[in-house]
């Protein structure tokens, strides 16, 4: 009983102290919907922007046939490619490393949420 007992504790334990670090990518499609009125998530379709079909991974402003803005060439320049960090603030926060990129969206503040996107991203191959 006692030895049940502290099983029980020490497994809820573990699941207290698993990390929440990768983010919830089932919640990460919900919030995806913010972007699909500009953005395909589906195939390498551009619309008002760029698809994002492999964007965790790919050079910045990398996209063949979509006609990025000037500010993003640049940002390409010096950042290289989409990594998490890169995204999550990109997406923090359009204007802060695009400052006049043409991504008119407000950004999304809570990083959790942002997490949860990214892992979502991730999948999309
Ligand atoms: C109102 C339309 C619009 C919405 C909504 C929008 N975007 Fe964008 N997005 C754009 C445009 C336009 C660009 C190109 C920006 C530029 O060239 O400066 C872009 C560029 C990007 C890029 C850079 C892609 C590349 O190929 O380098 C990423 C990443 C991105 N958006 C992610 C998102 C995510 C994630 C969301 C949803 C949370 C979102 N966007 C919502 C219009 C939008």
């Amino acid at each position: 009983m006692t030895f049940t007992k502290s099983l029980i504790a020490l497994s809820t334990l573990a699941l207290l102290a698993a990390p929440a670090m990768a983010g919830d990518v089932a919640k990460g499609e919900t919030i995806a919907k913010k972007c699909l009125a500009c953005h395909s998530v589906k195939d390498a379709k551009n619309k008002v922007g760029p698809s994002l079909v492999g964007v965790v991974g790919r050079a910045i402003g990398s996209v063949a046939d979509f006609k990025y803005s000037d500010d993003m060439k640049a940002y390409a320049g010096t950042a290289g490619a989409w990594d998490e960090a890169k995204l999550s603030s990109y997406i923090e926060n359009p204007k802060k490393d695009v400052p006049k990129g043409k991504m008119a969206f407000a950004g999304i503040k809570d990083a959790t949420e942002r997490a949860d996107l990214i892992a979502y991203l991730a999948t999309l191959k």
